[in-house]
């Protein structure tokens, strides 16, 4: 039975009429046409559904759309200021972060995520977090520099394995 979820989606409040079960992503996929959100596994293993909820990165694959209900989301399509890119956008430009591109936006929220939560993250707090978002380009080493370059980091270690 459907029930109504209101929630703010890149500052704007929304309302849909579902399945409070129904995952997260496909409301902002089908429902809203917020298709930055990417379908890659739909079981929590690869995170290019990443959005953010209330500024923390989750797999909005594995999140029923009822957990949004009275929430705040921002998708990638609204991380930037009007023309103004969010400083995690302009580290992945910077450090040309992107192949096919598929991964990118849960990528960025990804690291927004941690930088929300962990705003110096120490090398290890980047690889532990980051290792949960797989890009099926092997872009690592570039990715990695863009997420350093956004934590204001210059270290240089190995890859996530
Ligand atoms: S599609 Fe959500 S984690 Fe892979
Ligand atoms: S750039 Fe292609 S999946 Fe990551």
């Amino acid at each position: 039975m459907d029930s109504k979820i209101t929630f703010t989606v890149n500052g704007q409040s929304r309302t849909v009429a579902t399945d409070p079960q129904r995952p997260l992503l496909d409301v902002l996929r089908e429902d809203l046409q917020l298709t930055g959100a990417k379908y890659g596994c739909g079981e929590g293993q690869c995170r290019a559904c990443t959005v953010l909820l209330n500024g923390k990165a989750v797999a909005s694959c594995m999140t029923p759309v009822a957990e949004a209900d009275k929430q705040t989301i921002v998708t990638i399509e609204g991380l930037a200021s009007g023309d103004k890119l969010h400083p995690v956008q302009e580290a992945f430009l910077a450090e040309g972060a992107f192949q096919c591109g598929y991964c990118t936006p849960g990528m960025i929220l990804g690291t927004v995520g941690l930088l929300n939560e962990l705003p110096n993250p120490s090398e290890e707090d980047i690889l532990s977090r980051m290792q949960r978002h797989l890009c099926r380009c092997c872009h690592y080493q570039k990715l990695l520099k863009a997420i350093r370059r956004a934590a204001g980091q210059t270290a240089q270690s190995a890859a996530p394995k």
